[in-house]
């Protein structure tokens, strides 16, 4: 490899480095976020000329600003019009378009063959047979995984105007199911090594592989989702990897291998909070049915001025902020609540962060300091749960699931789950619109609970009434 080449990918692969370095804190995540586009900006520049220059100038440019102005464009649309409630959607789609992407690439490699090219012989045919099975099964198992995945946080898609809900079904036959497509994979690529231009065996693994990625992700459901879709974001990074094993590309490779091991951290990590091993997501099934269950019970609705009497005298206030407060978009409000009360009333105030909150790792934090919640104010879970039984009032603002008792009980989509202890401060107010259920579809015993005020409405609206309301006293 000529030394500039070389050169230009250990500079963009430290950038990559340094960017999820920054990404590690929300205050310098933007900075992080632009030093890996640069990154990767870098390295596209560097393949390309290192195309252009040592193979003989085989580069098409018209396909190449075509694809860069095609992509540069999709990219910036998506991201300018997507809501802050869609980005965990468009999150698993560009993981399933970033793994179909790298089985793409790795499929060109073997098109080469087919069409007559120079097949290389013995350990260098294994490795790149090996490489390019592994890179098709997890890449397309990635997208149909991804495309699932997608839909799933969505709820459903609409065909023709008519919603139909994404299904979660897992019955028990379906785990040996998906370890004997593995099988069939791994049958189909030592094949392929004796016979590399077969595009039976290629097109077996292509189908195998998206059928695998349904068959994975069909069961999994309600509070598990975090956990997918991080799974999959490491898929994407691992087939990446294998690609750039492929076509000798040491930035595909770092890049691959980074995004494979951080996804991988992250999945531990939603693994922990969901209290959960991987092999207990991925086979036991834990989603349920994906029914929403129906309610029978009924719970008068507060009003802000009350809300803010009792809130009125409070020494401590917790606030427990969950996928409502993305959707009302009221983190202004919140920090807006939280700075009237510990001034007037001179209440302590804190956040308490469950780590799935939301809809994708770390939503309240960025949401919060997108608001300029103090850091130091933001408390996980695991450390403040202690704290409720001194707490005056929990203010739950749009969470559900992640404030469940059912969670406890060892039964349903949310069984094990660790939980915010909002039931356990003296008193609890919950803002929502209705008594509806939340991701998991579990009905939620603490709406019911005599010491819990229901606040019904949007969050925006009702934290906005309820300033007000503290205002006037
Ligand atoms: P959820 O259980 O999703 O409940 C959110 C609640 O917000 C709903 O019950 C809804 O009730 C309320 N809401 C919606 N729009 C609102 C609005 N405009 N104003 C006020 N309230 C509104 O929330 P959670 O406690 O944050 O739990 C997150 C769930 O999502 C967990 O099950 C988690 O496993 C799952 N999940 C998480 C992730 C990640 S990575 N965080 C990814 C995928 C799935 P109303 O309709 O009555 O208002």
């Amino acid at each position: 490899m000529e030394d500039w080449v070389a050169l230009g990918y250990l500079l963009s692969a430290a950038l990559f480095i340094f960017g999820l370095k920054k990404l590690g804190h929300p205050r310098t995540a933007p900075f992080g976020n632009q030093l890996g586009a640069l990154g990767m900006l870098v390295a596209v520049i560097t393949t390309v000329l290192d195309m252009q220059l040592s193979d003989g100038g085989v580069v098409d440019w018209t396909l190449i600003v075509a694809g860069v102005a095609l992509g540069s464009l999709i990219g910036y649309v998506m991201a300018v019009r997507v809501q802050m409630t869609g980005m965990p959607e468009l999150v698993a789609l560009f993981n399933g378009f970033g793994g179909a992407a790298s089985a793409l690439v790795a499929l060109s490699e073997i098109q080469k063959y087919i069409d007559g090219g120079t097949v290389p012989t013995g350990l260098e045919l294994t490795v790149t047979m090996i490489a390019a099975g592994l890179s098709a099964l997890v890449g397309w198992m990635t997208l149909t995984g991804s495309l699932l995945a997608m839909y799933k946080l969505k709820g459903g898609v609409s065909v023709f105007g008519k919603w139909i809900k994404t299904p979660t079904w897992g019955p028990p036959w379906l785990n040996p199911v998906k370890v004997m497509l593995v099988i069939a994979v791994a049958v189909l690529i030592y094949l392929s090594i004796d016979d590399p231009t077969n595009t039976t065996y290629l097109w077996s693994i292509i189908g195998i592989s998206c059928l695998l990625g349904i068959v994975l992700v069909l069961p999994i459901g309600g509070a598990d989702m975090p956990v997918v879709v991080s799974l999959l974001n490491s898929l994407s990074g691992i087939a990446a990897a294998f690609t750039g094993f492929i076509i000798g590309n040491s930035a595909l490779i770092i890049a691959g291998s980074l995004v494979g091991a951080s996804g991988l951290i992250l999945t531990f990590i939603m693994c922990k909070a969901m209290n959960r091993t991987l092999a207990d997501v991925l086979f036991k099934s834990f989603g349920g049915s994906g029914e929403k269950q129906s309610l029978t019970r009924t719970k008068v609705g507060s009003d802000a001025d009350e809300v803010a009497m009792m809130i009125d005298g409070a020494q401590k206030v917790i606030i427990v902020p969950g996928y409502g407060m993305a959707v009302s978009q009221c983190q202004h409000q919140v920090k807006e609540f939280a700075d009237l009360i510990s001034d007037k009333f001179d209440t302590e105030v804190k956040y308490a962060i469950h780590p799935v909150a939301g809809r994708m790792p770390g939503h309240m934090n960025v949401l919060l300091a997108e608001a300029n919640v103090p850091y130091e104010q933001l408390i996980e879970m695991d450390e403040i749960n202690s704290e409720f039984p001194e707490c005056d009032v929990a203010i739950v603002i749009g969470a559900n699931d992640t404030t469940n008792p059912a969670a406890r009980s060892g039964e349903g989509p949310l069984a094990g789950m660790p939980i915010i202890d909002a039931d356990a401060a003296r008193t609890v107010v919950i803002i929502k619109r209705s008594l509806s259920v939340g991701y998991a579809g579990v009905d939620n015993d603490l709406f019911y609970m005599d010491k819990t005020m229901m606040l019904f409405g949007d969050g925006k609206a009702m934290m906005t009434g309820l300033n007000n309301a503290i205002k006037e006293i």
